[in-house]
């Protein structure tokens, strides 16, 4: 049996072992290693690191298995070092880079105040996430590459799992540059989209869509859903929206969805799940970040979703498993 501190002294141990993580993401240590094994002192120079202080740093990432010494003070990447490259299908680069953000990392740090006053510290500090993201454009592209970087499981789980074969219009509410549709949109044909964002995010958004050759089969509409979103689509999709808000504000969203849709929409909420047991899931750990961030952001289980649901003018009809803790919850309305 582990000592009583063990999983103590893991969590402790793990924001060094982040911090290192970060530190490799940020000065793109796994690009520069990509093409092979690197002495120290010439990551050092691609890098613009000081060589004694990053083999320190290439010491902590080899124990953790990221990299691999081969020979005297070179290194390479391993399997999971290669997640690290900005330029790979699956990179976890931005969200490494995401967590390191100062915001964030400000969040995260002032958790037991947030806890003790039940208000974010961060909102206090900087404000609302997505006014602070629109005030801090450099923050704003990390938190846009995580997000897509998030939503490529996803999207390719959504596009498999869900039937829309009847559909012919689907909605993004606050869908981001849009990943998630794309993807819909590429395996259906027949269908057309909308997506619907903040004024400051959709040019990203229109762009992604005409890079993907998508731009006619994709209106893209900037507004504010808690005054409205876009008329008569008949698929309603909130993809890791509800979690940044309240019940009362989840609400607020949710009837605007249920008034503007067609008498035969379907409503479309990807979020975490949470199980009911006590275990570990990484739903829980994205709570810890809602709760740091949001002023009533958070994760809910599925008895939680349908109470919001029925509240909202819907009824909660399925919940299909995705992958990493997420679920798609179908909703129709009464
Ligand atoms: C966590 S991101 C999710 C993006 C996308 N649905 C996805 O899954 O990748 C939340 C999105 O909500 C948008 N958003 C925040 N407040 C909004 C508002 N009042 N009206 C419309 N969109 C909003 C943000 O700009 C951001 O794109």
């Amino acid at each position: 049996m582990s000592h009583p501190t063990g999983p103590i002294w893991d969590a402790i141990g793990g924001i060094s072992r982040f911090a290192a993580l970060a530190t490799m993401a940020e000065l793109r240590c796994a690009d520069e290693l990509a093409a092979g094994p690197l002495s120290t002192e010439e990551l050092a120079a691609r890098c613009g690191a000081h060589a004694p202080s990053l083999r320190r740093v290439l010491r902590e990432l080899a124990s953790m298995g990221v990299v691999r010494p081969v020979g005297e003070d070179r290194f390479e990447l391993t399997e999971h070092g290669h997640t690290m490259r900005s330029d790979v299908p699956d990179s976890v680069r931005s969200a490494v880079r995401m967590i390191a953000e100062k915001g964030f990392w400000y969040a995260m740090g002032n958790l037991p105040t947030t806890v003790r006053q039940g208000r974010s510290a961060f909102a206090e500090k900087f404000g609302p996430l997505y006014r602070y993201l629109a005030d801090n454009p450099d923050s704003s592209r990390i938190f846009d590459d995580y997000m897509t970087a998030r939503a490529t499981p996803f999207a390719r789980a959504v596009a498999e799992r869900y039937d829309f074969s009847a559909a012919r219009t689907m909605v993004d509410v606050a869908g981001g540059k849009g990943h998630i549709l794309a993807e819909v949109l590429r395996a259906n044909p027949r269908l057309r989209g909308i997506l619907f964002d903040l004024e400051h995010v959709v040019p990203a958004a229109a762009e992604f869509m005409r890079s993907q050759g998508l731009e006619d089969r994709c209106e893209v509409v900037s507004g504010d859903f808690f005054r409205e979103v876009p008329q008569d689509g008949d698929v309603y999709l909130l993809a890791s929206i509800l979690h940044n808000w309240d019940d009362a504000d989840g609400i607020r969203i949710l009837r605007n969805v249920r008034s503007a849709m067609a008498r035969d929409g379907r409503l479309l909420v990807l979020e975490m799940v949470l199980p009911d047991e006590d275990v570990p899931h990484v739903g829980k750990d994205m709570d810890m970040r809602m709760l740091a961030i949001f002023d009533g952001g958070t994760e809910r289980t599925r008895a939680e979703y349908s109470v919001l649901l029925e509240k909202s003018g819907f009824t909660l009809a399925q919940v299909i498993p995705l992958t990493a803790g997420a679920g798609l919850i179908e909703a129709l309305p009464h």
